[in-house]
């Protein structure tokens, strides 16, 4: 044999990681778990069986965790939680650096036990999930150190449910538990009913570090132990990372409870490939994108989207590369693909790629891949965007792909999906990667690499991926709420029930509603009567209905353009209207004066306020920058307040004027197109305003208003399906408009009564922060 025909015929030999110490452990446990509840371990009612999916054996029973002990764990929660807050940051960052030390003195045993528990390769939980936990805990023991003098005007939640899927066990553990204890916050978690082992080892080694007792609370079960979860009144916050359907029945189950809530759910993310992409490495992104870990992540590459010049060469290319991944063992350090983590998840992969085939797609699968619960990498070519297989989320080794002509059509497919949680954009072409980044509504774009994470960027989707941030300082925010002043404003005088304004049939003298930038009569042809607090007439509103609403959100939806004008051209805006406000201020007090009965001293003082509230965002516009992080990983990430759409705001009956102004204002200077119902008791202030609007330059659509009954508009917001956002301050519907929300899972933003006036409460970062989602872009940068 020569040498050649020797590399020729070379194939790699085993190269097992040893199991002994995991088994070893499991036995010590006799390979039984109970639950993890105040710092001990209570025994499970019932258990059921973890398997390793790459043999089909059992490793263990895990406790199925009931209503009851989930009870028990948020009581122990709860009562650590002040002992915990009271040890204050530096106190809490000792701990989990503690952590952090100690992940890595077991990391070994970790990634051994993570993959035999999931099945993927050990390669993967050795080099990359085990790595992140670790310095997820040290980048958190930072902020915990950090927490007084960064986060300054904030407190912890209380105590926070997590729930978390198997597709990376300890990872989405460490994602959840180390932000919510840097906050301050207890912690209950529910592991995935296939992989609870790193979960429970884990819960050993807050034993190791002397983590105070009932700060972490392990229960294991499956859906309806997080049900239970959800569900238990003495929770603060719930914190879920799974698929999108449990995502909507949480959105539904916290509607109203005044729990806060993220959601880190699906994703069907573009891996877009441009004919001037190195092709090469865009094959090895490829890889990196569907390949790792069998598939089964969120934020996947799974759409390959390419340009059309270079698509046959692309395809070649990958089928080549695809016959080098070793499917098999995933105790092997030298496999690529590993187990599927259940047969039912095989199944649906199946499932769905022979659905793929049905429908016209060609299918391309190697060879080579053992009996079991596995499955070959799969690339699928010509495939239509609107076919199952491109809209769905197969969560497998499956790659579906489709060609582009144009960046245009490239945007236009990237975005023709429901989710948003990542997108990867492969370019030698600064102007064409970074021309596309800001169009692609994802949470997280990867130029020139993908599936990359760090602690200090924030992760977390758009659209039905789900709401909320993981990692970074936006992580953090998650955890944590104002502190309030405890200031509150005289309330409005509140009208007995006789007295509410009927609706009117009369379309004389009536204040219009302002769609588009022009003056419209409201659909019904129906006006409502406004009332002095007396019961005397003083005026007429229009009253709206469904339709002007419709008519509201295509108008905002029309003028996106506001959403790439730069912050200076918005301030402009916002000073122009101030500039007029200031001219007709009389005018605006007398009337605050009818409508609420305020003295002319308190009207003025809203009329002045208002002004300075625009005045306020105006500065701001062109200041809530976002931050520049430096992973230590070759690259640097931008991370970018993007406005989040179209916003549908409901007014506070409360400073009629200054509450509308204080609503509206930040989320236009961030760039969002808002329909703004005003106080239902008091709407002339608003109407007034169009004249305001009308003669400050602000663009049509950008600003729409329909007056009418307020939580009847506010439902037909959350319902949009045009709607991205909907605030709804200082009104009772909470829990319907929360609700109706799951539908496409928009985010909400409700608040009772809030101290206009005051400007510590009334305007600041935390209206910008939620006029705006990050988007954390990814950018090669030095050697
Ligand atoms: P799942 O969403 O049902 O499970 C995730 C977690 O939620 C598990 O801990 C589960 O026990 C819990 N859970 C289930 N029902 C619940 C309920 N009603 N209330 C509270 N908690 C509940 O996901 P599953 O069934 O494991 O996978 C199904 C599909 O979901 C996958 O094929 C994949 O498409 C998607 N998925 C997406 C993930 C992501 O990271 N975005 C992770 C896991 C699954």
């Amino acid at each position: 044999m020569n040498v050649q025909t020797a590399f020729q015929t070379m194939d790699y030999g085993v190269a097992p990681e040893a199991s002994a110490q995991a088994e070893a452990w499991l036995k010590r446990h006799d390979g039984k778990f109970g639950l993890f509840i105040g710092g001990a371990w209570q025994p499970a009612a019932a258990h059921f069986d973890s398997t390793n999916p790459a043999t089909g054996k059992k490793l263990a029973s895990i406790g199925d965790g009931t209503a009851a002990d989930v009870d028990a764990a948020v009581k122990a929660a709860r009562a650590a939680q002040p002992g915990w807050a009271k040890l204050g940051g530096h106190g809490r960052a000792r701990f989990l650096y503690a952590l952090a030390r100690l992940v890595q003195k077991h990391a070994r045993l970790f990634a051994v036990v993570e993959t035999m528990d999931n099945g993927k390769p050990i390669r993967e939980s050795r080099d990359i999930d085990i790595p992140l936990v670790a310095r997820h805990f040290y980048h958190h023991a930072g902020w915990a150190q950090l927490i007084e003098s960064e986060f300054a005007d904030h407190e912890p939640l209380g105590v926070v449910g997590q729930v978390i899927p198997w597709n990376f066990p300890l990872l989405m553990l460490a994602w959840k538990i180390a932000p919510a204890l840097a906050a301050g916050n207890t912690v209950v978690l529910k592991p995935a009913e296939d992989t609870s082992l790193t979960a429970l080892l884990f819960a050993e080694i807050c034993e190791e570090a002397g983590l105070p007792k009932g700060v972490v609370n392990i229960v294991t079960g499956a859906g309806e132990t997080g049900k239970a979860v959800v569900d238990h009144p003495g929770i603060d916050k719930i914190a879920f990372t799974g698929s999108t359907e449990v995502g909507r029945l949480i959105r539904v189950a916290t509607a109203g409870t005044g729990k806060k809530l993220t959601l880190e759910l699906g994703g069907k993310s573009p891996f877009v490939v441009f004919e001037d992409a190195d092709l090469d490495a865009a094959v090895e992104g490829a890889v990196d994108a569907i390949w790792f870990n069998q598939g089964q992540v969120c934020c996947a590459g799974s759409r390959l989207l390419v340009q059309e010049s270079v698509a046959e060469t692309l395809y070649a290319k990958l089928r080549a590369r695809m016959e080098t991944l070793r499917v098999g063992d995933p105790l092997d350090k030298n496999t690529d693909i590993g187990a599927i983590v259940s047969p039912k998840q095989r199944a649906q992969i199946d499932g769905l790629v022979k659905a793929g085939v049905a429908e016209g797609a060609t299918l391309f699968q190697t060879k080579a891949c053992p009996e079991g619960c596995f499955y070959p990498p799969t690339l699928l070519t010509g495939v239509e965007s609107s076919s199952a297989v491109a809209q769905v989320e197969i969560f497998g080794p499956v790659l579906v792909a489709m060609t582009f002509r144009t960046p245009a059509e490239a945007v236009q497919l990237a975005n023709n999906t429901r989710y948003g949680l990542a997108a990867s954009i492969w370019s030698e072409n600064i102007n064409v990667a970074l021309d596309l980044a800001p169009k692609v509504k994802a949470g997280v774009v990867w130029v020139n690499c993908t599936n990359q994470f760090d602690a200090s960027a924030g992760f977390g989707g758009y659209r039905e991926s789900g709401f909320g941030r993981e990692g970074g300082r936006e992580g953090m925010f998650e955890y944590l709420k104002r502190k309030h002043t405890g200031k509150i404003d005289k309330p409005a005088p509140v009208l007995p029930p006789t007295e509410l304004p009927a609706a009117v049939n009369t379309i004389d003298r009536t204040a219009k509603l302002f769609i588009g930038g022009k003056q419209a009569r409201p659909d019904s042809g129906y006006s409502r009567a406004v009332l002095s607090p007396a019961g005397a007439q003083i005026g007429l509103a229009g009253d709206g209905n469904r339709k002007d609403i419709r008519n509201a959100v295509e108008a905002a939806a029309k003028a996106e353009g506001w959403a790439s004008t730069s912050g200076h051209a918005r301030a402009q805006i916002l000073y122009y209207c101030a500039e007029n406000l200031s001219a007709r201020a009389d005018e605006f007090a007398r009337r605050l004066r009818k409508m609420t009965g305020a003295s002319s001293a308190a009207a003025a003082r809203e009329v002045e306020a208002s002004i300075r509230r625009l005045f306020t965002y105006a500065a701001w516009a062109d200041k809530f920058d976002g931050a520049i992080h430096d992973p230590p990983l070759r690259g640097v990430v931008l991370a970018m307040n993007e406005p989040l759409g179209v916003i549908g705001i409901a007014c506070p009956d409360e400073a009629p004027l200054l509450g509308l102004v204080s609503l509206m204002a930040p989320a236009v200077a961030m760039g969002n197109r808002v329909v703004m119902i005003p106080s239902e008791r008091h709407p002339l202030a608003a109407t007034d305003f169009y004249q305001v609007l009308e003669t400050s330059d602000v663009p049509d659509g950008v600003v729409n208003i329909v007056t009418g009954a307020r939580d009847t508009l506010a439902l037909v917001l959350a319902e949009h399906g045009n709607v991205d956002a909907v605030w709804y301050f200082g009104g009772s519907a909470v829990r319907k408009i929360e609700a109706a929300s799951a539908g496409d899972l928009k985010r909400t933003w409700c608040e009772g009564a809030v101290p206009w006036l005051d400007a510590r409460e009334g305007e600041g970062r935390h209206f910008l922060r939620h006029a705006t989602q990050v988007k954390n872009i990814w950018i090669p940068y030095g050697a």
